[in-house]
């Protein structure tokens, strides 16, 4: 039996944060960080909620890549607001705390290895939206959230999996996206367009999967450099919320690969942003990949109109497209341009691969690797080698 779940509603389209309108209840915790406070998008939310007769209040401390700490914090808060509704606003960071807070929310005496291992029911206190403010994580449609233990050498980044935490309610409003400064529309469009392969590719991917996850690849390579040229680009801001929602839709259901795998260890230990993160290991991993399955990235290279020769010329060809992309918007294309130190990187590169290896999304890569292979993979990503 194959299965396809996505949150229940799903709202998308400029201007769609105004279905909270529609929203019945008595009071929402808003989950979000400085940033988006900043730029005001509570306000709109609140306002919003408060038409539709909510009380409403936020916590505001999210930091990328977020911790327990931060969690088990908004947790406690929110036990003292006692809302029927929470609200995930922002990037992955932000909504993946109001997942994990969720969790703590309704069930306050549980661990964080029960956690990780099995989410009990969820939905007897509240019910939950998520509006993505970034084009890439997709977590507004996903069962999973990540959050980074930093009290471990090296800090190792957990992911939460049940289908408990994907949200009722989902909100993909472009316009929310349009404010993001290019950087950060570069390396969250990168994280998209992962998603999207590595769906593809996955040993758990349906036709149903695929069928998004290949438009989503379309879509980003077609609009990703446009709304990083011209954030004002509003067919092209629209396209990448389109390709980030699709991917997303994807792979929570056929889940990722070792891009993700490695990506996360990236981001816990060095702090690189996560999208920018999988745009490092992204070609390597394609390399890597293509002995189990040529035929697939030959078929995106023909989705992306890509001339080859024969399907072992089609994988360099895709490759060559990715690191393209990456140079058109700007992201390092080696982990040494990153600015990770040589020694440090190597000193911690046997930790940091066994944890690679150890990632829950390593289970659904189309090739078995062994922690030899993960050493290989972020040597090649670190100098710009090929791998194979
Ligand atoms: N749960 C999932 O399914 C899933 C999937 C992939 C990644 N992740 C996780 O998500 C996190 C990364 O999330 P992300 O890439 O969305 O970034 P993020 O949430 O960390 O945000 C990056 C930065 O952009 C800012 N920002 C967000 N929206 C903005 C906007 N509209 N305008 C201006 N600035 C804005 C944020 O304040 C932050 O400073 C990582 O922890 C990653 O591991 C989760
Ligand atoms: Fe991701």
């Amino acid at each position: 039996m194959k299965a396809f779940r996505v949150p229940r509603d799903i709202v998308f389209g400029w201007g769609c944060l105004s279905y909270l309108k529609e929203i019945k209840g008595k009071k929402a915790f808003i989950v979000t960080d400085p940033v988006i406070a900043k730029l005001g998008f509570i306000e709109k939310v609140k306002g919003y909620l408060n038409e539709a007769g909510l009380e409403v209040e936020a916590f505001t401390e999210c930091e990328p890549d977020p911790s327990r700490e931060t969690v088990e914090k908004g947790a406690e808060l929110m036990k003292e607001f006692n809302p029927d509704w929470i609200v995930g606003l922002g990037g992955g960071s932000s909504i993946d705390s109001a997942k994990a807070m969720w969790v703590f929310y309704e069930h306050p005496d549980i661990t964080w290895d029960q956690v990780f291992s099995s989410v009990p029911p969820l939905r007897n206190k509240a019910r939950f939206i998520a509006i993505a403010t970034t084009s890439g994580t997709a977590t507004e449609v996903t069962c999973a959230a990540v959050i980074t233990n930093r009290n471990v050498e090296p800090h190792v980044k957990n992911v939460i999996a049940s289908n408990e935490i994907t949200p009722d309610i989902a909100i993909s409003d472009p316009e929310l996206a349009s404010q993001m400064p290019p950087k950060v529309t570069a390396a969250t469009g990168m994280d998209a367009l992962t998603h999207a392969i590595e769906s593809y590719t996955s040993i758990a991917a349906s036709e149903v999967d695929k069928a998004l996850a290949i438009k989503a690849i379309k879509l980003v390579f077609k609009s990703l450099p446009k709304a990083y040229a011209d954030g004002r680009n509003k067919d092209a801001r629209e396209d990448m919320h389109t390709a980030s929602l699709m991917a997303g839709m994807a792979f929570t259901n056929s889940f990722l690969g070792i891009v993700h795998s490695l990506a996360h260890q990236l981001g816990s230990q060095y702090g690189i942003p996560h999208g920018a993160a999988n745009s490092l290991m992204l070609p390597y991993v394609i390399q890597f990949n293509s002995i189990a399955v040529s035929e697939l990235y030959a078929e995106i290279a023909d989705a992306l109109n890509l001339e080859y020769e024969n399907e072992r010329d089609s994988v360099k060809k895709l490759v060559d497209a990715v690191f393209q992309l990456q140079k058109d918007v700007g992201l390092p294309q080696t982990i040494k341009d990153a600015g990770i130190d040589e020694k440090v990187f190597f000193d911690n590169l046997d930790a940091v691969a066994q944890n690679a290896l150890n990632d829950i999304c390593t289970y659904c890569n189309p090739r078995v690797p062994s922690v030899e292979d993960m050493k290989k993979l972020y040597t090649a990503a670190y100098y710009g080698k090929d791998v194979l």
